[in-house]
């Protein structure tokens, strides 16, 4: 095998960067296919932490190049600033490359991301919580067929050409919805095309690129952004991101055949967190609730506001599971429900009397739906010292195993602790976390 997909199996912030960190050890190229700088992804060195909204996060590995997809929507002001930052660090980026066929984030869609937020607030709908990235306008842009490509800003007329057709809609949008003052189409022009020049030595044609590589032998990583819970077809729209965010994405975003993929990851959280607006059936707003987000540091790395905190959802969790046809999944932060004297799991719902195992596509009756719980004693132990299951208390083991059971995917590692290292391999599967165990 020599495709591997990481997707967030639950609402975003899994911790698939810091999976993606570790599989990248051995893996010649990783890959990012979709999103944008909405990702935040999350990467602790030794005592060094870094954190990736746009560049894939195997750029860590000294030996592994990094690829932006065709998928991904790139904001090049705030990339430039992620590459001079990963530089400072003494990272070569030499290994990075971009699409010439990604999409770019231009001013007005970031502008446009806060003002349609502002004016859901202002007419009582309710502001989706987006990280006000421009993502979602920029995807708007992309399928409306108005979108600027990377392969465009290099080409200084035909941008200008494309710039002032687009510009002079959002000019109209700009002012006459919002009362703003118009963008002026000269600025941007050389601006963006300033950003063009400074990206020009990692632009590439990245599907032949991934496919030389592919026929070349190289392992390859697809790692995915947001989670299946914000996927625009089977999260909880519209609370949702504006991509594809499952497995049945990572070849389109990237480049390469469904065939190619031959393992399919999915990582869940040992309980699970949402950041933004929309349904959590099993959101916690007591003090358990509290304690989740102040030991698992629950905090968005991207927008800095504090997350949504609940019991593993395991409904959510095997609708998941078979969206992806999950090869495998790894729950992390397994040691941030140590202290706790019993854990709950939801496998069920209840909804007007019935008893259901599947997620409505009507928000109104997911908003309705309580969580059916079974309880667990807990461990109440450090387990953040463990190195092989033998290692973790016999309630943390039977947790493991129920939620595996619950959601019908093979858990083939947990992770103990924030840094590299602590993540645990499950002796039950003859899968090692590394690629390199993981293909084997
Ligand atoms: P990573 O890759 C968690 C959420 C936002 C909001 C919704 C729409 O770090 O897991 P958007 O800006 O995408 O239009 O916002 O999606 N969201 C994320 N939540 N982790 C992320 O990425 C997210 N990216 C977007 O909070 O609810
Ligand atoms: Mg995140």
């Amino acid at each position: 095998m020599s495709v591997v997909t990481v997707i967030g199996a639950q609402w975003g912030d899994e911790g698939k960067g810091r999976i993606v960190d570790e599989l990248a050890l051995s893996a010649d190229v990783v890959v990012r296919f979709q999103g944008g700088g909405n990702a935040g992804h999350h990467v602790w060195v030794g005592d060094t932490q870094f954190t990736f909204h746009q560049v894939p996060a195997g750029i860590l590995s000294p030996r592994t190049h990094c690829v932006i997809g065709n998928g991904v929507v790139l904001d090049p002001r705030t990339l430039l600033e992620e590459l001079r930052s990963l530089a400072a660090k003494g990272v070569d980026l030499s290994r990075v490359h971009i699409s010439d066929r990604a999409h770019v984030i231009m001013p007005y869609h970031t502008l446009l991301d806060q003002l349609e937020e502002n004016d859901r607030d202002a007419t009582g709908s309710g502001n989706l919580g987006t990280t006000a990235r421009g993502v979602g306008p920029a995807y708007v842009d992309k399928y409306s067929r108005v979108g600027i490509r990377v392969a465009d800003l290099l080409d200084v007329d035909q941008f200008r050409t494309k710039l002032a057709f687009v510009l002079n809609q959002k000019n109209r949008m700009l002012t006459q919805i919002y009362g703003m003052p118009p963008l002026s189409l000269e600025e941007i022009h050389s601006e963006y095309y300033g950003y063009a020049r400074e990206l020009r030595p990692y632009i590439v044609d990245s599907q032949s690129y991934l496919q030389e590589a592919l026929a070349a032998g190289k392992t390859i990583v697809l790692e995915g952004a947001q989670g299946s819970l914000l996927d625009v077809d089977f999260g909880t729209y519209p609370y949702v991101t504006s991509s594809s965010t499952v497995a049945g994405n990572a070849s389109a975003g990237a480049g390469l055949s469904p065939r190619s993929i031959e393992y399919i990851c999915g990582v869940y959280k040992a309980y699970i967190t949402r950041v933004g607006t929309g349904p959590m059936p099993t959101e916690l707003f007591d003090e358990v609730g509290q304690h989740l987000a102040i030991r698992g540091y629950e905090i968005g790395r991207t927008t800095g506001r504090k997350r949504r905190c609940g019991w593993f959802d395991a409904v959510l969790g095997r609708y998941v599971a078979r969206l992806n046809g999950l090869d495998a999944a790894i729950l992390m932060k397994l040691d941030v429900l140590d202290r706790l004297p019993s854990i709950k799991i939801c496998t069920s719902y209840r909804l007007d009397g019935q008893i259901i195992q599947q997620p409505p596509a009507n928000l109104a009756l997911l908003g309705k739906c309580e969580p059916i719980y079974e309880e667990m004693p807990g461990w109440q132990q450090d387990i953040t010292g463990a190195q092989s299951i033998a290692d973790l208390p016999s309630a943390a083991r039977a947790y493991i195993a129920r939620v595996e059971t619950l959601i019908e995917a093979p858990i083939i590692a947990v992770s103990v602790g924030p840094r590299r290292g602590q993540t645990i391999a499950l002796q039950h599967s003859p899968l090692l976390v590394n690629l390199q165990g993981a293909l084997a």
